[in-house]
Order: C-alpha cells, then sequence, then structure tokens
C-alpha cells in the first residue's frame, strides 16, 4: 500500500489527470480494451469494446518524468491489462511487472545492428528490473508472449515517428520491418528468451545524440513508454 501511494504522489506531480488511490488499486471493474486480434474461434467480449482507448502520449517529454509514475497512471486507465495491473499494484510489482516491460538501450550487444535500427530490451537490470521474457505461439498462450509493435519518435517532434512491427517470436518475417537479435550473437531460444534484443527503426536522419520517445505494446500485458537518450 505504502508503494502505491508513493506511485499516486508520484502520477499527481507528474499532472497527468488524477485518480484516486482506490481507484489505482481496483483499477477498472471491466476489462480494458483488446490491443490485438483475439486467438482464432475465439470471441471479444462485448463490453471490451465500448471502452474508451487510453490516453494518448505526450508528445515532448513532460517535465520531471517519471517513468513509472505515468506508466502506472496510465496503466490504470486502460493501457495495461486489468489482470496485469493487480501484479504491478502487488509488492515489488514496479520491479517486478512494471519495470520489466520499460524499454532500455542495452549497453553492450555483440550481435549485429544494421545502420538507421536501435536495439531495444525490456527491464533494465541496472535499474532494479527485472527482464523481459518472450515466448512463442502455445497451447496455453496462442498470441505468444512479446512486443508486437515498436513506435519511435524524436522528442517533441511526433510526425517523425516511425513503426516497427515484429510478427512472431524468435524470428519474425519478411512481411515486417521488426528484426530480432540475440544480445550475444546466440541463437535465441526459450532459455534464452530474456536476451532478445528488438530492432526497431529510428526516424530518418538522425546523427549525434538525440533524446527519443520509445512507446510499445507487449502482446500479453499491455503498452508502455518511456524517453531515452541514444548516440546514433
Ligand atoms: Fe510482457
Amino acid at each position: 500500500m505504502k508503494q502505491q501511494r508513493r506511485d499516486f504522489l508520484k502520477a499527481a506531480a507528474l499532472g497527468v489527470p488524477a485518480l484516486s488511490l482506490g481507484s489505482i488499486a481496483c483499477a477498472k471493474k471491466t476489462p480494458p480494451p483488446q490491443k490485438s486480434a483475439p486467438p482464432a474461434g475465439g470471441s471479444q467480449p462485448a463490453a471490451a469494446a465500448a471502452l474508451p482507448e487510453p490516453p494518448p502520449p505526450p508528445a515532448s517529454q513532460p517535465s520531471h518524468w517519471d517513468a513509472v509514475a505515468y506508466n502506472l497512471q496510465r496503466g490504470a486507465n486502460g493501457a495495461i491489462p486489468e489482470s496485469y495491473m493487480k501484479k504491478i499494484q502487488a509488492a515489488d510489482g514496479i520491479q517486478k511487472h512494471l519495470g520489466k516491460h520499460l524499454p532500455y538501450r542495452p549497453q553492450t550487444i555483440s550481435a549485429a545492428v544494421p545502420a538507421g535500427f536501435l536495439p531495444v530490451m525490456w527491464g533494465d537490470p541496472a535499474k532494479g528490473f527485472a527482464m523481459h521474457p518472450n515466448a512463442g505461439k502455445s497451447e496455453k498462450n496462442p498470441e505468444g508472449h512479446w512486443y508486437n509493435w515498436i513506435k519511435v519518435a524524436i522528442d517533441g517532434k511526433p510526425d517523425t515517428e516511425i513503426v516497427t512491427k515484429f510478427d512472431n517470436w524468435p524470428q519474425t518475417s519478411s512481411a515486417v520491418n521488426g528484426k530480432l537479435v540475440d544480445a550475444e550473437g546466440k541463437e535465441i531460444t526459450a532459455e534464452r528468451s530474456k536476451q532478445t534484443v528488438y530492432l526497431a527503426e529510428l526516424p530518418k536522419g538522425l546523427s549525434g545524440e538525440v533524446r527519443l520517445r520509445v512507446w510499445a505494446h507487449c502482446l500479453t500485458h499491455g503498452e508502455y513508454l518511456d524517453f531515452l537518450t541514444v548516440t546514433v
């Protein structure tokens, strides 16, 4: 509860639309909008279609940016499935669940990164976050567990946004622009799933140090957003 109160105060400091602590803790009583197609043969609950989309992300990084507070607030507003919000709000939920979905650029990567692409991983261990695992499609989870899109824009210039799509894990098809590599240049396997590096297209014409808005969607756990400074 102390963690929730701290995060609520952070959200308030950000100036994002206020929710009561109780409303964050309980989230919504109805499921959030589904972000991807339901499994074959499945049907989408009628109530989900009536729910509003989460608010659009800020074009520019707000002052006093706090990625955890921002994503906690936006998650409660529909960007993160309600069932997962409960895990995020539990003890250690920020480190084990929310932080696990925040993007970061790995310090070192031995795999080849094509020019014009940004290597992205999720859950920076340097910040105490759990690393995000990935999984292919299975009977238990027909969609699989990976990020199916990443949108990268220059901070303050949303028109520069480039969308990179991923249609499978551990390998994408030639139908999409997203590519996956292993952080150490090894084969991507279930055991090494946390070493998967997503290669996202950068806005055109970048050089030197730049601040980017990185907005992405995990098929299983919803949308997350952060601002990163990178040198390209
Ligand atoms: Fe996830």
